[in-house]
């Protein structure tokens, strides 16, 4: 497999810690020192299926095709106006696509997971041309009144094209079962006297037990997926991590011993976008220009569930 185009799509509307100040008690400083974000942007006006249609036709027109060249849709999503039918469903008729499609829910590891199901579906010869998409408003399960969780969120979308070919060189995906540390509950309580349940609860998060299981399971999986592709830290041109916080980025960064420049970052303009965030970093070093054909690339990635997934790739466009 090798991507052959990308794309993303941001919500206009920014939202800066300045602003966040106004309506809670937190700063700046604050947010800044302890993640690295500045702002994030947040779907207001626009909607994710908009977004979403935005990044894919971005991506698709990057590729150089049309959504009929499309075999398959995977969509990684965790939460969106629809419970059923799925993100991507809405998605395959509103580009025009002909092909099936499936959501998955891996939370912010879900790029990872989306490429390695499009993978067996490469090299099993099912499919040609997938899209991958991920999508997200991690805005919607945020308590606004909860300083803890909701300065570090922020919504957007991002896509790649896929197509036949050997640029990657090894996956390593896994969950661990451990809820309590960051979870989102849908009420579905029973009750014959009411018509729907009132709302569900918002995002719990334990930021230090993310943290720290974040650390350890991104350093083993990088180390594990670079073993299987028989290169070393060294070769890697940049290592693009999942965008949650900085102080995670570098905590990795100096378990691999490599400089900073190896670990772009875009959590400053968006914080965490849950699985879009290496997508969109990938399109914006992708139309900057700064990936060269031959340049090798690490995604790495951590979610709600425990999910944890990595892989090594070489840049082929
Ligand atoms: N503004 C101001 N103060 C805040 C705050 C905010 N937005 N959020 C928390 N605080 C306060 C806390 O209440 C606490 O106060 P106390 O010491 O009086 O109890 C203090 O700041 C320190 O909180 P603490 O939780 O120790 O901070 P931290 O250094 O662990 O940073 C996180 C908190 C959430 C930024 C950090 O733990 C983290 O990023 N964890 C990973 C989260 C993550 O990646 N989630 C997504 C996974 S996909």
């Amino acid at each position: 497999m090798k991507i052959i185009g990308t794309g993303s799509a941001m919500p206009s509307l920014a939202v800066t810690n300045e602003m966040l100040s106004e309506i809670l008690d937190t700063s700046d400083e604050w947010i800044t020192t302890r993640t690295g974000i500045k702002q994030r942007r947040i779907l207001s006006e626009d909607t994710l299926t908009a977004l979403a249609v935005s990044a894919s036709q971005r991506a698709l027109e990057s590729a150089g095709l049309i959504a009929q060249d499309l075999d398959y849709i995977v969509c990684s999503n965790v939460v969106n106006n629809f419970v059923t039918p799925s993100l991507s469903c809405i998605l395959q008729g509103e580009i025009g696509a002909g092909c099936p499609s499936i959501d998955l829910n891996a939370a912010c590891t879900g790029f990872i997971y989306a490429l390695d199901i499009a993978e067996s579906f490469i090299k099993t010869g099912r499919a040609e041309n997938i899209l991958v998409i991920c999508a997200e408003q991690p805005s919607r399960m945020v308590n606004w009144k909860e300083r803890n969780t909701c300065v570090l969120f922020g919504d957007g979308a991002a896509a790649v094209i896929v197509s036949k070919g050997d640029a990657f060189k090894g996956f390593h995906i896994t969950t661990q079962s451990k809820i309590e540390p960051l979870y989102y509950q849908r009420k579905l309580e029973f009750n014959p006297y009411v018509s729907q349940a009132d709302g569900d609860a918002p995002l719990i998060m334990n930021g230090k037990d993310v943290f720290k299981l974040a650390v350890s399971s991104s350093v083993s999986d990088i180390r594990n997926v670079l073993e299987k592709s028989k290169t070393t830290a060294d070769d890697i041109k940049y290592f693009l991590l999942h965008q949650a916080n900085i102080r995670i980025i570098e905590s990795v960064r100096d378990f691999t011993k490599q400089p900073d420049e190896k670990f772009p970052h875009n959590i400053e303009k968006y914080g965490n976008t849950s699985s879009a965030s290496i997508p969109i970093l990938l399109d914006e070093l992708h139309k900057a220009n700064k990936l060269e054909k031959g340049d090798l690339l690490v995604f790495s990635a951590f979610g709600a569930g425990f999910t944890t997934g990595a892989c090594v790739l070489e840049w082929t466009i």
